[in-house]
């Protein structure tokens, strides 16, 4: 399985194009949270409209998983926590989205929702109970913020991930948790694109101005994670005991084409 990875797009509208553009290269495409830039100039419900325009048509090229982020929120529950509603709408376009399990040929995909306090949180704890009663050859969570205490989350000088998970992941032990929400700490000295908890992948894709999204692809077969971003491109052997300094990606893989930007291919800058 083929599997890109981008979030926190920010209503950057050319980012989501880009995605739109590459997205048959892949077998599933993962949004994770953070579509909507609450300090931008566009009001906010005119741009869930426009946001699910674009996921509509990402859904009509490629199998979608979307996830809310913490810029997402447009409604408060019976409780007063805040939660993305129009998540729902999302769901109505036939996309996998907050509180859904979707089983791709035995990986099973659990789609977390930003949860804003205890009683939605409560809710993620039950879901991921839930999806771990079930039977399947490989975990992946979809879920905005990356765990504390891991270089995902790092974020000048200190970490600003998500202690809950942190405890879910340890309990549950998932394969893959697919992030973002931190948007330097790929970028930063001490922080990454990617760690490795336990048995667990943790990957955040960071954020990036210009047209191309920083990216995280994974290949399950091939066993590898490729990350692109302006300040370079890595790769993580998945099958290899990890270890820091993360490689430097020195030629894309024989199973990658190039997609349609400079961004994704390194020997091209
Ligand atoms: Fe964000």
């Amino acid at each position: 399985m083929k599997c890109l990875l981008v979030s926190d797009l920010h209503y950057a509208l050319k980012q989501f194009d880009w995605t739109i553009a590459v997205a048959e290269e892949f077998d599933v495409v993962v949004v994770a949270g953070d579509h909507l830039d609450i300090s931008g100039h566009v009001e906010g419900r005119a741009q869930i409209v426009v946001i699910l325009n674009y996921l509509r048509r990402l859904n009509a090229r490629v199998r979608l998983i979307v996830s809310s982020g913490n810029h997402d929120l447009d409604a408060r529950n019976e409780t007063g926590e805040k939660v993305a509603r129009w998540m729902s709408k999302v769901r109505n376009l036939g996309v996998a989205t907050d509180g859904d399990a979707l089983d791709i040929d035995g990986t099973l995909f659990t789609i977390c929702p930003w949860w804003d306090g205890p009683s939605s949180r409560e809710q993620v704890a039950a879901q991921l109970a839930r999806d771990a009663r079930r039977d399947k050859k490989r975990w992946i969570w979809v879920y905005h913020a990356p765990p504390d205490h891991s270089a995902t989350s790092w974020y000048s000088g200190r970490w600003e991930g998500d202690a809950d998970l942190s405890g879910w992941i340890a309990e549950f032990v998932p394969d893959f948790v697919l992030s973002g929400h931190i948007h330097e700490s790929p970028f930063q000295k001490q922080g990454s694109w990617v760690d490795r908890i336990g048995s667990t992948w943790v990957f955040n894709a960071g954020r990036q101005i210009g047209p191309t999204p920083t990216h995280v692809i994974l290949n399950t077969e091939r066993q590898e994670a490729l990350w692109f971003s302006l300040a370079g491109a890595e790769v993580v052997r998945l099958a290899e005991p990890f270890r820091r300094p993360v490689d430097e990606l020195q030629a894309l893989p024989d199973w990658l084409r190039p997609l349609a930007d400079r961004g994704t291919d390194p020997s091209r800058g």
